[in-house]
Protein backbone atom coordinates (compact mmCIF):
# COMPACT_ATOMS: atom_id res chain seq x y z
CA UNK A 1 0.00 0.00 0.00
CA UNK A 2 2.73 2.22 1.00
CA UNK A 3 4.80 1.52 -2.19
CA UNK A 4 1.90 2.33 -4.16
CA UNK A 5 1.33 5.47 -2.81
CA UNK A 6 4.80 6.54 -3.37
CA UNK A 7 4.30 5.57 -7.14
CA UNK A 8 1.78 7.02 -7.12
CA UNK A 9 3.39 10.40 -5.80
CA UNK A 10 5.59 10.45 -8.91
CA UNK A 11 3.20 10.90 -11.25
CA UNK A 12 3.55 13.20 -14.52
CA UNK A 13 0.51 16.10 -13.19
CA UNK A 14 2.04 16.42 -10.08
CA UNK A 15 5.76 17.07 -12.07
CA UNK A 16 4.03 19.54 -13.70
CA UNK A 17 2.31 21.20 -10.64
CA UNK A 18 5.50 21.45 -8.62
CA UNK A 19 7.75 23.00 -11.48
CA UNK A 20 4.67 25.23 -12.08
CA UNK A 21 4.96 26.26 -8.39
CA UNK A 22 8.15 26.43 -8.42
CA UNK A 23 7.99 29.48 -11.62
CA UNK A 24 5.70 31.29 -9.41
CA UNK A 25 7.95 31.21 -6.71
CA UNK A 26 10.82 32.53 -8.60
CA UNK A 27 8.23 35.04 -10.39
CA UNK A 28 7.34 36.18 -7.51
CA UNK A 29 11.05 36.63 -5.20
CA UNK A 30 12.84 37.81 -8.37
CA UNK A 31 10.42 40.05 -10.39
CA UNK A 32 13.30 42.29 -11.40
CA UNK A 33 14.77 39.02 -13.72
CA UNK A 34 12.02 39.96 -16.28
CA UNK A 35 11.52 42.66 -18.69
CA UNK A 36 8.21 44.78 -18.59
CA UNK A 37 6.90 46.35 -21.50
CA UNK A 38 6.25 50.01 -21.02
CA UNK A 39 5.73 53.05 -23.22
CA UNK A 40 8.52 55.42 -23.67
CA UNK A 41 9.57 58.41 -25.61
CA UNK A 42 11.93 57.26 -28.35
CA UNK A 43 14.78 59.09 -29.76
CA UNK A 44 13.23 60.89 -32.73
CA UNK A 45 10.63 62.57 -30.39
CA UNK A 46 12.59 63.07 -27.62
CA UNK A 47 13.18 67.10 -28.31
CA UNK A 48 9.55 68.08 -28.79
CA UNK A 49 8.73 66.50 -25.67
CA UNK A 50 11.12 68.85 -23.48
CA UNK A 51 9.87 71.78 -21.39
CA UNK A 52 11.85 74.47 -22.54
CA UNK A 53 12.42 77.47 -19.72
CA UNK A 54 15.19 78.99 -17.88
CA UNK A 55 15.70 81.22 -15.26
CA UNK A 56 14.63 84.76 -16.19
CA UNK A 57 18.74 86.35 -15.16
CA UNK A 58 19.93 83.84 -17.20
CA UNK A 59 23.11 85.53 -19.62
CA UNK A 60 21.41 87.30 -22.53
CA UNK A 61 25.29 87.76 -23.60
CA UNK A 62 25.36 84.93 -26.18
CA UNK A 63 22.87 85.94 -29.12
CA UNK A 64 22.13 82.12 -30.31
CA UNK A 65 20.35 79.44 -28.47
CA UNK A 66 22.41 76.48 -27.64
CA UNK A 67 21.27 73.41 -30.61
CA UNK A 68 20.27 70.28 -28.28
CA UNK A 69 19.80 67.77 -31.68
CA UNK A 70 23.24 66.91 -30.87
CA UNK A 71 23.10 66.00 -27.55
CA UNK A 72 20.03 64.18 -28.12
CA UNK A 73 21.02 62.25 -31.28
CA UNK A 74 22.33 59.13 -29.21
CA UNK A 75 22.28 57.23 -26.00
CA UNK A 76 26.20 56.54 -26.29
CA UNK A 77 27.69 55.00 -23.07
CA UNK A 78 29.76 57.65 -21.41
CA UNK A 79 30.15 56.80 -17.89
CA UNK A 80 33.72 56.34 -17.07
CA UNK A 81 35.24 55.31 -13.15
CA UNK A 82 37.35 58.24 -13.57
CA UNK A 83 35.47 60.70 -14.15
CA UNK A 84 33.88 60.07 -10.51
CA UNK A 85 37.66 61.05 -9.39
CA UNK A 86 38.09 64.97 -10.80
CA UNK A 87 36.44 67.36 -11.99
CA UNK A 88 37.74 68.37 -15.82
CA UNK A 89 38.04 71.93 -16.79
CA UNK A 90 36.24 72.97 -13.10
CA UNK A 91 37.05 76.67 -13.33
CA UNK A 92 33.91 77.14 -15.66
CA UNK A 93 31.43 75.72 -13.16
CA UNK A 94 30.68 78.58 -10.05
CA UNK A 95 30.75 78.56 -6.36
CA UNK A 96 27.79 77.01 -5.03
CA UNK A 97 27.64 74.04 -8.05
CA UNK A 98 25.53 76.12 -10.99
CA UNK A 99 26.89 76.31 -14.71
CA UNK A 100 26.13 77.97 -17.91
CA UNK A 101 27.43 77.04 -21.52
CA UNK A 102 29.19 80.31 -22.30
CA UNK A 103 29.22 79.50 -26.12
CA UNK A 104 25.18 79.56 -26.61
CA UNK A 105 21.96 80.41 -24.72
CA UNK A 106 20.72 77.30 -22.51
CA UNK A 107 17.40 76.72 -23.17
CA UNK A 108 16.81 74.90 -20.01
CA UNK A 109 17.44 76.19 -16.26
CA UNK A 110 17.48 72.67 -14.20
CA UNK A 111 17.93 72.67 -10.23
CA UNK A 112 19.19 69.11 -9.24
CA UNK A 113 18.06 68.66 -5.93
CA UNK A 114 19.91 65.16 -4.11
CA UNK A 115 18.76 64.47 0.06
CA UNK A 116 21.71 63.74 1.61
CA UNK A 117 23.41 62.34 5.41
CA UNK A 118 26.60 60.33 5.88
CA UNK A 119 27.69 59.33 2.56
CA UNK A 120 30.42 61.70 1.84
CA UNK A 121 32.22 58.87 -0.23
CA UNK A 122 29.50 58.62 -2.64
CA UNK A 123 28.58 62.43 -2.58
CA UNK A 124 32.10 63.40 -3.66
CA UNK A 125 32.35 60.50 -6.12
CA UNK A 126 28.24 62.01 -7.38
CA UNK A 127 29.77 65.50 -7.57
CA UNK A 128 32.63 64.92 -10.11
CA UNK A 129 30.81 62.73 -12.32
CA UNK A 130 27.79 64.69 -12.37
CA UNK A 131 29.48 67.70 -13.49
CA UNK A 132 31.98 66.17 -15.84
CA UNK A 133 28.19 64.70 -17.27
CA UNK A 134 26.23 67.81 -17.21
CA UNK A 135 28.38 70.04 -18.86
CA UNK A 136 28.18 68.07 -21.99
CA UNK A 137 24.66 68.79 -22.83
CA UNK A 138 24.58 72.59 -23.09
CA UNK A 139 22.04 73.65 -20.10
CA UNK A 140 21.97 75.90 -16.87
CA UNK A 141 21.71 73.82 -13.58
CA UNK A 142 22.63 73.90 -10.11
CA UNK A 143 23.08 71.07 -7.94
CA UNK A 144 21.47 71.75 -4.29
CA UNK A 145 22.24 69.53 -1.63
CA UNK A 146 20.00 68.87 0.71
CA UNK A 147 21.26 67.54 4.06
CA UNK A 148 19.44 66.23 7.14
CA UNK A 149 21.56 67.40 10.44
CA UNK A 150 19.28 65.85 12.82
CA UNK A 151 19.73 61.84 13.76
CA UNK A 152 16.08 61.03 13.19
CA UNK A 153 15.06 58.84 10.88
CA UNK A 154 15.50 59.90 6.86
CA UNK A 155 12.94 61.83 5.60
CA UNK A 156 13.99 61.96 1.98
CA UNK A 157 10.69 63.04 0.55
CA UNK A 158 11.11 66.16 3.32
CA UNK A 159 13.90 66.71 1.84
CA UNK A 160 12.88 67.11 -1.43
CA UNK A 161 10.06 69.92 -0.75
CA UNK A 162 12.56 72.04 0.87
CA UNK A 163 15.15 71.42 -2.28
CA UNK A 164 12.47 72.90 -4.13
CA UNK A 165 11.43 75.48 -2.24
CA UNK A 166 14.85 76.27 -2.29
CA UNK A 167 15.13 76.33 -5.89
CA UNK A 168 11.94 78.07 -6.90
CA UNK A 169 13.17 80.92 -4.43
CA UNK A 170 16.10 81.19 -7.21
CA UNK A 171 13.71 81.02 -10.12
CA UNK A 172 14.00 77.37 -11.59
CA UNK A 173 11.51 76.15 -13.77
CA UNK A 174 12.35 72.57 -13.62
CA UNK A 175 13.76 70.41 -10.63
CA UNK A 176 16.00 66.92 -10.96
CA UNK A 177 15.06 64.75 -7.85
CA UNK A 178 17.99 62.61 -7.51
CA UNK A 179 19.31 59.87 -5.58
CA UNK A 180 23.19 61.07 -4.34
CA UNK A 181 23.94 56.89 -5.42
CA UNK A 182 22.43 56.68 -9.02
CA UNK A 183 24.72 57.87 -11.79
CA UNK A 184 23.37 58.18 -15.64
CA UNK A 185 25.12 56.25 -17.89
CA UNK A 186 24.06 57.33 -21.43
CA UNK A 187 24.72 60.63 -22.74
CA UNK A 188 20.86 61.66 -23.90
CA UNK A 189 19.38 60.94 -21.04
CA UNK A 190 18.89 65.38 -21.20
CA UNK A 191 18.77 66.63 -17.77
CA UNK A 192 16.00 68.97 -18.45
CA UNK A 193 12.07 68.21 -17.98
CA UNK A 194 9.33 66.86 -20.11
CA UNK A 195 6.22 68.24 -20.62
CA UNK A 196 5.18 65.67 -18.61
CA UNK A 197 7.37 64.43 -15.46
CA UNK A 198 9.48 62.07 -16.39
CA UNK A 199 10.82 58.90 -14.06
CA UNK A 200 14.85 58.98 -16.15
CA UNK A 201 16.05 55.80 -13.89
CA UNK A 202 14.06 53.55 -15.94
CA UNK A 203 16.87 50.70 -16.73
CA UNK A 204 19.08 50.84 -13.35
CA UNK A 205 21.86 48.23 -13.39
CA UNK A 206 21.21 46.67 -10.01
CA UNK A 207 17.67 45.09 -11.39
CA UNK A 208 19.24 44.42 -14.35
CA UNK A 209 18.59 47.24 -16.07
CA UNK A 210 14.44 46.29 -16.40
CA UNK A 211 11.94 48.43 -14.71
CA UNK A 212 10.56 46.25 -12.03
CA UNK A 213 6.66 47.97 -12.02
CA UNK A 214 5.24 50.53 -14.39
CA UNK A 215 4.01 53.12 -11.58
CA UNK A 216 7.97 53.14 -10.50
CA UNK A 217 8.56 56.68 -10.10
CA UNK A 218 11.73 57.14 -7.66
CA UNK A 219 15.32 57.19 -8.13
CA UNK A 220 15.74 60.19 -10.15
CA UNK A 221 13.01 62.02 -11.70
CA UNK A 222 12.01 65.38 -13.61
CA UNK A 223 8.93 67.16 -12.68
CA UNK A 224 8.20 71.19 -13.54
CA UNK A 225 8.38 73.50 -10.55
CA UNK A 226 4.83 74.61 -11.57
CA UNK A 227 3.70 70.98 -11.92
CA UNK A 228 5.16 69.99 -8.07
CA UNK A 229 3.59 72.94 -6.39
CA UNK A 230 0.60 71.94 -8.15
CA UNK A 231 0.33 68.33 -6.05
CA UNK A 232 1.69 70.49 -3.04
CA UNK A 233 4.80 68.77 -3.26
CA UNK A 234 5.69 65.45 -1.73
CA UNK A 235 4.38 64.10 1.68
CA UNK A 236 6.50 65.10 4.65
CA UNK A 237 5.23 62.11 6.82
CA UNK A 238 7.63 59.21 5.48
CA UNK A 239 10.18 58.50 8.13
CA UNK A 240 12.83 56.39 7.05
CA UNK A 241 12.74 54.12 3.55
CA UNK A 242 10.25 53.44 0.90
CA UNK A 243 6.60 54.55 0.28
CA UNK A 244 7.30 58.01 -0.49
CA UNK A 245 7.93 57.52 -4.78
CA UNK A 246 4.38 56.02 -4.77
CA UNK A 247 2.77 58.39 -2.93
CA UNK A 248 4.15 61.07 -5.17
CA UNK A 249 2.73 58.93 -8.12
CA UNK A 250 -0.66 58.86 -6.65
CA UNK A 251 -0.59 62.81 -6.11
CA UNK A 252 0.41 62.72 -9.93
CA UNK A 253 -2.59 60.57 -10.65
CA UNK A 254 -4.87 62.53 -8.64
CA UNK A 255 -4.74 65.50 -10.90
CA UNK A 256 -4.36 63.68 -13.53
CA UNK A 257 -1.19 63.85 -15.12
CA UNK A 258 0.47 61.28 -16.80
CA UNK A 259 4.51 60.14 -16.21
CA UNK A 260 6.65 59.64 -18.95
CA UNK A 261 9.96 58.06 -19.66
CA UNK A 262 13.07 58.22 -22.51
CA UNK A 263 13.55 55.11 -24.75
CA UNK A 264 15.71 52.56 -21.65
CA UNK A 265 18.66 53.39 -23.91
CA UNK A 266 19.17 56.53 -22.88
CA UNK A 267 17.68 55.57 -19.48
CA UNK A 268 20.42 53.51 -17.73
CA UNK A 269 22.16 54.18 -14.31
CA UNK A 270 24.39 53.13 -12.13
CA UNK A 271 23.73 52.29 -8.07
CA UNK A 272 26.55 52.84 -6.22
CA UNK A 273 26.79 50.33 -3.64
CA UNK A 274 25.93 51.30 0.35
CA UNK A 275 23.91 49.20 3.31
CA UNK A 276 20.60 49.23 3.08
CA UNK A 277 18.67 51.65 5.04
CA UNK A 278 15.42 50.91 7.91
CA UNK A 279 12.67 50.47 6.13
CA UNK A 280 9.76 53.04 7.30
CA UNK A 281 6.89 50.20 8.83
CA UNK A 282 4.19 52.62 8.23
CA UNK A 283 4.52 53.05 4.69
CA UNK A 284 1.39 50.49 3.60
CA UNK A 285 -0.76 52.32 5.67
CA UNK A 286 0.49 56.16 5.11
CA UNK A 287 0.14 55.07 1.19
CA UNK A 288 -3.42 53.88 1.30
CA UNK A 289 -4.20 57.80 2.83
CA UNK A 290 -1.98 59.49 -0.11
CA UNK A 291 -4.76 60.98 -2.02
CA UNK A 292 -6.80 62.28 1.19
CA UNK A 293 -3.89 63.97 2.92
CA UNK A 294 -2.23 65.12 -0.37
CA UNK A 295 -3.70 68.98 0.12
CA UNK A 296 -2.96 69.07 3.55
CA UNK A 297 0.39 67.29 3.76
CA UNK A 298 3.31 68.83 1.59
CA UNK A 299 4.69 72.00 0.69
CA UNK A 300 2.04 74.10 2.49
CA UNK A 301 2.73 72.03 5.59
CA UNK A 302 6.28 72.10 5.78
CA UNK A 303 7.94 73.00 9.04
CA UNK A 304 11.96 73.15 9.55
CA UNK A 305 15.03 74.88 10.37
CA UNK A 306 17.49 76.00 7.67
CA UNK A 307 20.84 75.54 9.91
CA UNK A 308 22.73 76.89 7.09
CA UNK A 309 23.40 77.43 4.01
CA UNK A 310 26.51 77.52 2.35
CA UNK A 311 28.07 77.92 -1.56
CA UNK A 312 30.80 75.38 -2.33
CA UNK A 313 32.60 75.02 -5.37
CA UNK A 314 30.54 72.21 -6.85
CA UNK A 315 27.20 72.50 -4.93
CA UNK A 316 25.01 74.80 -2.97
CA UNK A 317 24.71 72.90 0.50
CA UNK A 318 21.20 73.34 2.52
CA UNK A 319 21.92 72.43 5.88
CA UNK A 320 18.44 71.90 7.72
CA UNK A 321 16.44 70.32 11.08
CA UNK A 322 13.34 68.32 9.77
C1 LIG B 1 20.72 84.52 -11.10
O1 LIG B 1 20.63 85.12 -9.81
C2 LIG B 1 20.97 84.27 -8.73
C3 LIG B 1 20.62 84.96 -7.44
O2 LIG B 1 21.23 86.20 -7.35
C4 LIG B 1 22.44 83.88 -8.84
O3 LIG B 1 22.82 83.03 -7.77
C5 LIG B 1 22.66 83.17 -10.16
O4 LIG B 1 24.02 82.90 -10.34
C6 LIG B 1 22.14 83.99 -11.35
N1 LIG B 1 22.08 83.12 -12.51
C7 LIG B 1 22.65 83.42 -13.67
C8 LIG B 1 22.46 82.43 -14.73
O5 LIG B 1 23.30 84.43 -13.85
Amino acid sequence: MILRLCQHSFHIYDLLLFSGALTILVYILLPHRFALRYDYIDKEHIEEALLSATVSNISSQQAIDCSYKEVLADSTFVYDAAHRAAILRGQEIRLGGEYQPDECRARFSTAIIVPYRDRQEQLVAFLNYMHNYLRLQQIHYRIFVVEQSDRKPFNRAMLFNIGAKVAESYGYPCLILHDVDLMPLNSGQIYACTVQPRHMSSALDSWRFHLPYRTLFGGVVAISTSQFTMINGMSNLYHGWGGEDDDLYERLKVVGIEICRFDPAYSEYTMLKHKHAIPNENRMALLRSASLRMHTDGLNSLVYKEVERRMHSLFTHILVET
